[in-house]
């Protein structure tokens, strides 16, 4: 795979293992929580090089899917866009006169040695079957796409998303009035294992539903008589709704409305067998393109299922049906989503409608956001903002909505994406988000906007927005690091006690009860959620020789809690764990590797 070549990168690409683990402290006043904690939804101001390092012992292979918007790096507004972070700090400082002369870093160079270190944690943060989102424009698009490749793997490439956002008419030659969103997977392999198709309801499909299901209950077992009301239905819709744009399913059988659609083979040169009409009982006419489906039996299968539509006689190729609520068998789960597009079309590639798989272009005029956000804040507060609702349908898109997934963002900015979390919750999901920002706004701006929403916003237009959507999120500033100098050298670990409050704190969000701990069990104490338990000596052979195994596992007092138990690393796996009601947490990396 080619890969790109840029000043610093041989130190940075390692340069997260250096990184110190600091801790998360909370901030109640600023929380919008009675008892703010981790499992909350969360707001942290802070470096995100230095708060995703942190999140990371309770968070590595936990996150469902990652929204960022870092800085374009447009090279106007003279470094408008926040170098200090990565390039200025006194840590970076010192980093880079070790090894690279920092003027001699072009302003590209320095934001890739800015983004690399953050990528791989967020990488690190993403579960096997998570996704990442990166918005980017054309000043850095083409070098992002290479380092995400070489960081995420060419493989796991999904998609390079285009967001038309309008026209900018004093362009001298083109008008390029669209952005880009590159998704990469953890794991396409795991998406494909776990049979992941992504789709989304069709616009207009909902109104729809509900207006058959009121007919059904009018109407009965009196499929015609539906047909008609829902026709007439159609025809009265004012032309811009969205629903008119379904109209073609206007046939109803028990599933519900259906359309017909071509039963051919795509492309052509499908298969060519005897289809015999029910009551002519002659062969069908073959479509050009041959049958649909690759058997007499698959084509069987459907006409059992009701899922075939012939004509008056034989002379005419049946339809197939097409449900706007597809039928469990018109998915055919086996063939999956071509993640890859370099796959052959299946001809029973399932027809899926009233859902539908979201097209590569997204067209949502930036200003729609830009007054959205003045008229929320009272106020223009932040420069070019995203729009939630584009978020929301993205989050919707590949989060599932009632299995907690989190979704995080660390250069929240305005956030949106947590305003856009709380929006797609509105389907009465219980998705949680993770903000990071860097500047003071995290609370002026960022948790304020967020404190609104959930709260609601008196006289506000929109009926949702005055409710407000519900919610609560704790607000945390990044404490000291935990790993000093001294760890980092390799001379000192941290005692027993001290390493306990630190882990403590990451792993469940509450505060370390001194009382409860019993090193020679090591055992921490109770969380809320958890009994748990610190296998560990500050010792390097302990670390080295010590791992989560049976024989401890085993020995753990049963507890109608789960057991938490946090080591460096682990002899058993994921399923044995679950079967034993045991959580494990690898203990902050950095000390371990650093020792070992
Ligand atoms: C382009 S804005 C994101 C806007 C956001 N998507 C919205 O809709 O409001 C980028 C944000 O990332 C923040 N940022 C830049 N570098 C950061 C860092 N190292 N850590 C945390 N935040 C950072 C900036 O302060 C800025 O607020």
């Amino acid at each position: 795979m080619p890969t790109l070549n840029f000043k610093g990168k041989s130190i940075i690409r390692t340069h997260h293992l250096s990184v110190p683990y600091r801790q998360l402290i909370p901030d109640v006043k600023k929380s919008l929580a009675d008892k703010p904690g981790l499992h909350d939804n969360l707001i942290i101001h802070g470096d995100n090089l230095l708060a995703l390092k942190a999140l990371l012992p309770s968070f590595a292979g936990k996150i469902k899917c990652i929204y960022i918007d870092p800085p374009y790096n447009t090279g106007v507004g003279n470094g408008k866009w926040v170098y200090n972070d990565s390039v200025n700090s006194p840590m970076h400082q010192e980093w880079l006169k070790a090894t690279v002369d920092i003027e001699d870093l072009t302003r590209h160079e320095k934001w890739l040695c800015m983004m690399w270190p953050r990528l791989v944690l967020l990488r690190d943060l993403l579960r096997e079957d998570g996704v990442i989102f990166v918005s980017i424009d054309d000043h850095e698009a083409h070098h992002l796409r290479a380092i995400l490749d070489e960081i995420f793997g060419e493989d796991n490439f999904i998609a390079q998303l285009v967001w038309e956002k309008g026209r900018k008419n004093d362009a001298k030659f083109f008008s390029v009035g669209h952005e880009y969103i590159l998704v990469y997977a953890r794991s396409v392999a795991t998406l494909r294992q776990l049979k992941t198709i992504w789709r989304e309801p069709k616009p207009g499909a909902k109104e729809v539903w509900e207006q058959y299901a009121a007919l059904r209950k009018q109407f009965g077992a009196d499929d015609k008589a539906i047909e008609d009301a829902l026709q007439e239905w159609y025809r009265q819709l004012p032309d811009r709704h969205p629903s008119k744009a379904l109209s073609r399913y206007k046939h109803i059988d028990k599933n519900g409305p259906w359309r017909d659609r071509d039963i051919s083979w795509p492309g052509g040169g499908g298969p060519r067998y005897d289809v015999i009409h029910p009551i002519t009982k002659r062969p069908c006419k073959v479509p050009e393109r041959g049958w649909g489906f690759a058997t007499s039996e698959a084509m069987q299968q459907q006409i059992d299922l009701g899922l075939v539509e012939f004509r008056e006689d034989h002379t005419q190729p049946p339809f197939r049906k097409a449900h706007l609520r597809p039928v469990f068998e018109e998915l055919d789960e086996e063939n999956g989503i071509d993640l890859n597009g370099d796959e052959e079309p299946e001809a029973e590639e399932p027809v899926v409608v009233g859902l539908q798989v979201m097209p590569s272009v997204i067209y949502k005029q930036s200003q729609v956001a830009v007054k959205y956000l003045r008229s929320l804040m009272g106020g223009k507060v932040f420069d070019n903002p995203k729009d939630y609702e584009v978020l929301a349908r993205l989050i919707r898109y590949v989060t599932a909505s009632d299995h907690g997934d989190i979704i995080l963002d660390s250069f929240a900015g305005s956030g949106t994406t947590g305003h856009a979390v709380l929006a797609a919750n509105e389907d009465g999901g219980n998705r949680r988000f993770i903000l990071v920002e860097q500047e003071d706004y995290a609370d002026t701006i960022t948790a304020k906007r967020i404190r609104k929403v959930i709260r609601g916003v008196r006289g506000a237009k929109d009926d949702t927005l005055r409710k407000g959507l519900g919610g609560a999120f704790s607000y945390f500033e990044l404490g000291p690091a935990l790993d000093d100098e001294a760890v980092l050298s390799g001379n000192t670990l941290p005692s027993y006690i001290d390493l306990a409050r630190y882990v403590f704190f990451t792993a469940t969000g509450e505060q370390l009860d001194d009382a409860q701990v019993n090193e020679s069990r090591y055992y921490l104490g109770e969380s809320r959620l958890y009994q748990v338990y610190l296998l560990y000596q500050p010792n390097v052979e302990f670390l080295k020789t010590t791992p989560l195994n049976l024989t401890f596992a085993e020995r753990l007092p049963k507890s109608e809690k789960a057991r938490l138990v946090i080591a460096s690393h682990k002899y058993l796996d994921d399923d044995r764990l679950r079967e034993m009601h045991i959580e494990f947490c690898q203990l902050p990396f950095a000390i371990y590797r650093f020792k070992a």
